[in-house]
């Protein structure tokens, strides 16, 4: 049978959900090309995983401290499982020691990564088409995708250097309740949104918090990349701020353990109440869509998950140290190798930001960054990024590229730049510097 395209749901002709693919068919034909496209984990992480280790850890865990019968606990990583997860208390116990958020481990999901929890809240949460998702512009595809899966309607506001700008978002709920229509959410990402690389200030949380209550709508917090912040530098999540129960929290284990495991976590502790049915936490209606979904997260990999966790006391700050120092190191590489090779803010229109932290850095060219452009780079310079219109919504950021640096070591990040050098020199027109070396 052959299939036409136009009678296939809506969203497969949206480009967001063809860009991840895109991208990954272009890093195929040019395996050679430095590659600053991935928001991969880097793979030395990889080289020291004992998945055996971690699964026999989690096992004594399951014996000695949750009181299961060997063969039981044996048994329970084999089977179906509940669809809440296994390691909920694990990761509330590390929610409440590092990132100060009282969670109950009732009120956690873990899920097949953080993509299945953003896709579980919006099912959840929203209801009828006049509830719109107010998402910062740009925003990471996973989010925009999941919505658009869901026939969800989207609000872009444009995000400042910290985070979500508030203004523009109290403009949007109004003009929405004047349209009849209502902000049900706002997905935001306070440290190091991808791929912006913005980060809110402590006021800015606050405020949020604030307009979430004032216009009633729910915060959904993604928190993948706060790990990376400096050790000195650490702010509160708008989980750990949150008074009213108005943030949705969703974590990941893909950066800070390993991405295959896939597994992440929402922490939904919104009180649902229903006449005769009584009162429990927005966890239990997610995992009751979850297990339309996915059922369960696999058990083995939340085994391993949680042997992971429990050798660093369940303290995600310890488990994280070592690749929150890789990533910052790194991100100063790829600066400092912008600033010489570059130099700042050139005439010529190149401009680029310097996020604290994170795994991304935003170009500026003078000329238009299209699928075609990258096609250039990566046959003629060797050097690949992602082109910043594939996270915006609407017609912009036609001129803007992302760089990652998290997959690639200091010395992949000096030729990178070089070459990106070599290419914009040549190819936008806009700029008459030498690119050394
Ligand atoms: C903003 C953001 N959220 C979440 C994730 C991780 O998602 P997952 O746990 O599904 O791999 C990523 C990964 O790239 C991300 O950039």
């Amino acid at each position: 049978m052959r299939l036409d395209h136009s009678t296939l749901h809506g969203s497969l002709q949206d480009p967001v959900l063809g860009s991840i693919g895109f991208l990954n068919v272009v890093m195929s034909r040019y395996p050679d090309a430095v590659s600053f496209a991935p928001g991969a984990p880097h793979p030395v992480f990889f080289e020291e995983l004992d998945t055996n280790r971690y699964t026999g850890r989690f096992l004594r865990y399951l014996v000695e401290e949750e009181g299961h019968k060997p063969e039981k606990a044996r048994r329970m990583l084999y089977e179906y499982g509940p669809s809440r997860g296994l390691i909920t208390r694990l990761v509330a116990d590390a929610l409440r020691r590092d990132q100060g958020i009282a969670a109950d481990e009732n009120a956690v999901v873990v899920t097949v990564g953080a993509q299945e929890a953003m896709f579980l809240v919006l099912r959840a949460l929203f209801r009828s088409p006049e509830d719109v998702l107010a998402v910062a512009n740009p925003s990471y595809v996973g989010i925009t995708g999941a919505a658009r899966l869901l026939d969800i309607d989207l609000v872009a506001v444009d995000e400042t250097p910290h985070g979500i700008d508030l203004d523009a978002l109290e403009a949007e709920c109004q003009a929405a309740r004047r349209a009849g229509r209502r902000v049900r959410a706002c997905y935001v990402a306070p440290d190091f949104s991808n791929p912006g690389g913005s980060r809110m200030t402590l006021d800015i949380r606050r405020r949020l918090l604030r307009l979430a209550e004032l216009e009633d709508f729910l915060v959904v917090e993604d928190n993948a990349y706060g790990f990376t912040a400096a050790a000195d530098a650490a702010r509160p999540s708008l989980k750990a701020l949150d008074r009213d129960r108005r943030v949705v929290y969703i974590g990941t284990f893909a950066k800070v353990c390993f991405p295959g495991a896939r597994v992440g976590y929402v922490v939904a502790d919104q009180v649902v109440g229903s006449p005769g049915a009584g009162d429990r936490p927005f966890a239990e209606e997610l995992a009751a869509v979850k297990n339309m979904v996915t059922v369960n997260t696999s058990p083995l990999c939340q085994a391993v998950i949680g042997g992971m966790l429990l050798e660093h006391a369940c303290s995600l700050a310890d488990l994280s140290r070592r690749k929150a120092d890789l990533y910052q190191r790194n991100l100063a590489c790829l600066a400092d190798a912008l600033d010489r090779r570059l130099g700042r803010e050139l005439p010529g229109g190149i401009a680029w930001n310097r996020p604290e932290g994170g795994f991304f850095i935003r170009v500026t060219l003078p000329v238009p960054v299209d699928d075609a452009l990258l096609e250039t780079s990566a046959a003629k310079y060797g050097v690949l990024w992602t082109p910043m219109s594939h996270f915006y919504l609407g017609n912009a950021g036609d001129f803007q590229l992302r760089l990652s640096c998290s997959y690639l070591d200091p010395e992949q990040i000096e030729t990178g730049v070089r070459r990106l050098a070599a290419f914009l020199r040549h190819e936008t027109g806009g700029w008459n510097g030498s690119a050394a070396g």
